[in-house]
């Protein structure tokens, strides 16, 4: 059973010729409102890659709020560890141009009042596998990550958007997973080796007792860790909108383990998901089912020792 502790954000989503520049305003035609943030992408991912999920965060008294609530439980999502904010339901403004580049502000809102006593400790059982991220109020989030780990859960912490994350905190994770930029950044804060993505994730690996897994974005991804150190190729695809290929790649990833699959075949699921929800604008509604993920599988690559 998956716990997401995350965010709950509506996206506004323009596609922009190019993207403005500081000081610049471009038009375009219209905007699009795509449910969105990090930890809902997340759940979503996960519920459709088959996982039974809970998610606990917050909304606003807000249509954006309702709609969101709707949506999750639309997945199959257990909503009833939301809870409602006098903040607005969080937003992110989000340009995609020509090329699928992007870029994304938050305003966080109601997120900012989310709390670890939200989620009761019967909610955090051995077999509970707890995802987080980095759109609340980072003090909650290694709050019940500690709470957590004294009731015997698993935890994945996906640092998205980059921030520090105190070691402690890390040493009470069984799987890190970052990108490049992120992986240097926190291995450089700890002193250890960061010449490379992969030295950063081995030195981080070791130093934490934990998974490290690298996602590098159109060449696939790594892992380092006490299961075999390898990577995943990419599926090649003709990207339209890149935004929340991140939070596929770790719900699925969760949803793999949480089923119990070794991390290698859980990887390459993950993988397959992030690809297949980059070919739709939006994060949520190109988000693939297990079947979708089943059906692209022989397309992928295999996975390589490193
Ligand atoms: O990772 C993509 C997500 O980041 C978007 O859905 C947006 O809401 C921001 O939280
Ligand atoms: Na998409």
């Amino acid at each position: 059973m998956i716990l997401d502790f995350g965010s709950i954000n509506m996206d506004l989503v323009m596609v922009v010729a190019a993207l403005p520049r500081p000081g610049e305003t471009v038009l375009c035609d219209g905007y699009v409102t795509k449910p969105g943030g990090k930890g809902s992408n997340q759940a979503v991912a996960a519920a459709r890659a088959g996982a039974r999920v809970a998610m606990a965060g917050a909304v606003g008294d807000d249509g954006f709020g309702q709609v969101m609530r709707a949506t999750l439980a639309k997945d199959g999502i257990d909503t009833s560890l939301i809870a409602t904010s006098e903040r607005p339901t969080g937003v992110a403004y989000i340009c995609v141009d020509a090329a699928a580049e992007n870029f994304i502000a938050v305003g966080s809102g109601a997120n900012l009042a989310v709390r670890a006593d939200q989620v009761p400790d019967d909610r955090l059982t051995p077999d509970t596998l707890l995802v987080l991220q980095m759109e609340l109020p980072p003090e909650e989030n290694w709050a019940l990550l500690k709470r957590a780990r004294v009731r015997g859960c698993r935890a994945i912490l996906n640092v998205a958007p980059a921030a520090p994350v105190p070691e402690s905190a890390l040493r009470d994770l069984d799987l890190l997973v970052v990108n490049e930029h992120e992986a240097l950044s926190i291995a450089g804060t700890l002193g250890l080796d960061i010449s490379t993505p992969q030295a950063a994730a081995a030195a981080l690996s070791h130093t934490l007792d934990l998974t490290c897994v690298v996602t590098l974005g159109g060449a696939g991804a790594i892992a380092v860790g006490r299961e075999a150190d390898f990577a995943v190729p990419a599926l090649p695809i003709q990207p339209v909108d890149t935004t929340g290929a991140g939070d596929t790649f770790t719900g699925v990833l969760a949803a793999g383990l949480d089923a119990g699959l070794p991390l290698d075949q859980a990887m390459r699921r993950a993988s397959v998901g992030a690809a297949l929800a980059c070919l739709a604008l939006g994060a949520q509604e190109s988000m693939p089912t297990a079947a979708a993920i089943d059906a692209a599988l022989p397309r992928l690559g295999p996975n390589t020792p490193i």
